[in-house]
């Protein structure tokens, strides 16, 4: 077995493994179907730094890495280690390619820089603090329609109480022109992701692709009349109004085009990660019923009603806790990618040009250098725990690190505290709960739950699925 944390030599270089050519088919084609078990099985066989070639005619290096030297290098070096698009199918020149760009994917340069700058009063702590009984209400009037005592979907009912809550709050409470565009953005997505498209990726009236291309289409154009309709109406919390409204970096008016780019990277940021968190962390609690049970406790003395609400909301330390050791565990974005684009020290070994990164979270995570019993669930270890940027990927780190932190951990103790304080969520085995990763982690189909009156019962759901794999169970 080889020695998995010493591989550093005298002079403070990381030795990589070298994996072989067959290494590099085997996983390649694992980590094509899940990118967290592959992550999983590399850092166990060899380690936290592995390196691999592909085999010709695209001699690549990638670099497999986990833990906080590697994610420290890579993230604070922007300018050489940049994003790269994740969308295969588009179009060129189509609605699609256009759809495909987006803050997310805009390397780093001015650009950039303006617009997460443009964005970070709509998303500050005290913008936040401010909105947060806006949220409260809108959690409740999702919540009430939500079936006591019947089996329901809890993936679909969650998803549908973030996107209310982000459209309420930051896209100026446009629920007739954001709640359809959000549903389009999502479909668009997976379509543009799905393997079904890079089996077919034919123009050919009837397939995925054209069914693809067409829907693209559609949402360009609501994007565009949804954005219009904004023109010249100043909402400083309103993210499409920001977009419209506001020159670009080199003091132009913005073109449609460009909005056409970021509107849906804002708002797929603003719920999709917030909803794998609220998802994952009611799995968590359903395995660990005197941790949920203690929530309840610590929720039912929280005042919906208070004057500040954002006050009251940061006093719920317990809540706090689950969130982030839900996070630490299973995070919404367990994996993230990076290409080089010049040669470059990389633990002190140097890559090519065009190497490719795959930073792991949910293996940093659960680094046992910082995290004592790293696997399991512990929320009462964030009373001492402190980890910096670098040690606890959950919002990513360094100068791209997610913009979206305040107004994402409140959305998501909003949402939590308000199911607890009504539902406990008891998943059922019917449908096993296999995780799929995009940028996001999520259930790959729906994920049943029978909505019981809160009764803080001692009992741990029973469910089955790949996800058991990555999460503590109850014994
Ligand atoms: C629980 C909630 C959230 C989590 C866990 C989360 C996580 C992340 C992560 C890990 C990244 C880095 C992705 C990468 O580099 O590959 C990211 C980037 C980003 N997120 Fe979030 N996010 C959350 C909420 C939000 C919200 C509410 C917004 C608001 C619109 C947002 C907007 C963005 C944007 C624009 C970026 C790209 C930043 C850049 O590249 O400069 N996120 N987020």
């Amino acid at each position: 077995m080889l020695d998995l944390t010493a591989q550093s030599s005298a002079d403070g270089r990381a030795e990589p493994y070298h994996a072989s050519r067959l290494d590099f088919l085997r996983y390649t084609a694992q980590f094509a179907r899940d990118r967290v078990e592959t992550l999983r099985r590399i850092r166990r066989n060899f380690g936290p730094f592995v390196l691999c070639r592909a085999p010709a005619p695209f001699p690549r290096l990638m670099a497999f890495v986990s833990g906080e030297r590697f994610n420290r290098e890579i993230f604070s070096k922007t300018d050489t280690w940049q994003t790269y698009r994740l969308y295969r199918h588009y179009k060129v020149g189509h609605a699609s390619e256009r759809l495909a760009q987006g803050l997310i994917r805009l390397n780093s340069g001015p650009r950039q820089k303006h617009y997460r700058k443009l964005i970070a009063p709509a998303l500050s702590r005290s913008t936040v603090k401010k909105a947060t009984a806006r949220m409260l209400n809108t959690a409740e009037a999702e919540i009430v329609n939500w079936p006591a005592g019947e089996a329901t979907n809890i993936w679909d009912r969650v998803c549908q109480m973030m996107q209310s809550m982000a459209i309420t709050t930051l896209f100026g409470n446009a629920r007739s022109s954001g709640c359809p565009v959000a549903e389009m953005i999502n479909e668009v997505n997976q379509e543009m992701l799905s393997l079904r498209l890079l089996r077919c990726p034919f123009n050919i009236p009837g397939t995925p692709y054209n069914h693809m291309l067409k829907r693209a289409e559609r949402l360009e154009r609501d994007i565009i009349d949804w954005a219009e309709a904004k023109r010249g109406v100043t909402e400083p919390t309103n993210l499409l109004s920001l977009l419209i409204n506001s020159v670009d970096e080199q003091g132009r008016q913005p073109d449609m085009n460009s909005i056409v780019g970021y509107l849906p990277t804002l708002m797929t940021g603003s719920f999709e990660s917030s909803q794998s968190t609220v998802f994952w962390t009611l799995l968590l609690l359903s395995q660990h019923p005197e941790i949920a049970a203690k929530l309840v406790d610590e929720i039912e003395g929280f005042d919906a009603h208070a004057v500040d609400a954002g006050a009251a909301l940061d006093k719920l330390e317990l809540l706090d806790h689950v969130v982030k050791e839900g996070m630490r565990l299973l995070p919404a974005v367990p994996v993230q990618a990076r290409i080089s684009k010049e040669s470059t020290s990389l633990g002190g070994y140097m890559v090519p040009r065009r190497t490719y990164a795959f930073l792991s979270a949910i293996y940093t995570n659960r680094e046992p250098e910082v995290y004592a019993d790293p696997d399991a669930f512990l929320p009462e270890r964030w009373e001492t725990l402190k980890p910096n940027e670098y040690q606890y990927l959950t919002f990513s780190a360094g100068p791209r690190r997610c913009p979206g932190y305040w107004y994402g951990m409140a959305s998501v103790k909003v949402a939590l505290l308000s199911i607890l304080k009504r539902f406990r969520v008891d998943f059922t085995s019917e449908i096993p709960i296999d995780h799929t990763v995009s940028l996001v982690m999520y259930p790959r189909r729906s994920a049943m739950a029978i909505l019981r009156l809160q009764d803080q019962s001692r009992e741990a759901s029973s469910i089955r699925g790949k996800v058991c794999r990555l999460m503590p169970m109850a014994d």
